[in-house]
């Protein structure tokens, strides 16, 4: 295996587009000396590997804290259950989303910077790999063509329609429930402050303003055909103890089915958002 280094990290690249496993141990990464070589590596891979690097709760939290500012869930807790366990996650129905491609935080105007799931328990029969595609590397290589006809684009964003993913005949009440979420009108092309460019689609998108919903719908879908080409996706598959993270302003990410009753459990923490949609 070669390593390459950076800053005093040693690094090694996953696939060519997306994804770079970072070897340090606990005490390196928790000093906070690596951590702005560690955003920069965020930012230009999309996604970092922590293999088996075995963090507790608290240790998860204080690296999180290095990097940024800790976002709280919904409800103030800093660590979220991501387990389809109704007796461990009352909100677990929710998760039933996180199956299909999507960015985080689309219902805000600031979306999360960044989220950090360890892996403290794996469906024993396989399944529930994780994968992330790089959506600044897929705008890239567009044609310019395509990134004329999708500069002015803006699609509608919401909870209820990726609800219609897992659930396509809901009950009125449940559609109801989701559709005061609210929703939020977003650009196809999100032009950030650095000057790059990133794809806003997924599950959350619902329908490209102003366009009849054939055509909406079409450019929906081949765009996110696009996105998700294997030369722009990493497919994670965890073994315990290992620490993904992610830049939700430039990665889409799914889970891939496994067992509900498997006792899957990973942990999450966030960063909290630091640019607007734009
Ligand atoms: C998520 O969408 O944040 C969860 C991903 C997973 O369960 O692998």
């Amino acid at each position: 295996m070669t390593l390459q280094t950076t800053s005093t990290l040693p690094t090694r690249d996953l696939t060519e587009r997306i994804a770079t496993e970072v070897h340090a141990d606990k005490a390196a990464l928790l000093s906070g000396d690596h951590a702005g070589a560690i955003r920069e590596l965020l930012e230009r891979r999309g996604v970092l590997v922590f293999p088996q690097i075995g963090f507790t709760d608290a240790e998860q939290i204080a690296f999180t804290e290095t990097l940024g500012t800790l976002a709280p869930e919904r409800d103030g807790e800093a660590v979220y259950d991501v387990t389809l366990d109704t007796n461990v996650n009352k909100q677990a129905d929710y998760l039933k989303g996180s199956f299909y491609w999507h960015l985080d935080g689309t219902m805000n105007q600031v979306p999360i910077l960044a989220s950090l799931l360890s892996s403290r328990v794996l469906p024993a029969d396989g399944g529930g790999d994780t994968e992330f595609c790089n959506t600044y590397a897929a705008y890239d290589d567009l044609s310019e063509d395509d990134k004329d006809q999708i500069a002015s684009l803006r699609a509608m964003h919401s909870a209820w329609n990726s609800l219609l993913y897992y659930d396509p005949e809901p009950d009125f009440a449940t559609l109801r429930q989701m559709m005061a979420i609210g929703e939020r009108e977003l650009p196809v092309v999100w032009t950030h402050r650095s000057g790059r460019k990133s794809l806003i689609l997924g599950c959350t998108a619902s329908n490209i303003v102003g366009m009849d919903y054939a055509q909406s719908t079409k450019t929906l879908v081949r765009l996110r055909d696009w996105a998700t080409q294997p030369q722009f996706v990493y497919r994670h598959r965890w073994s315990v103890g290992d620490l993904v993270m992610w830049d939700n302003t430039g990665t889409m990410h799914r889970a891939l089915p496994y067992d509900p009753n498997s006792g899957r459990m990973l942990r999450r923490t966030k960063l909290a958002g630091e640019e607007p949609f734009a």
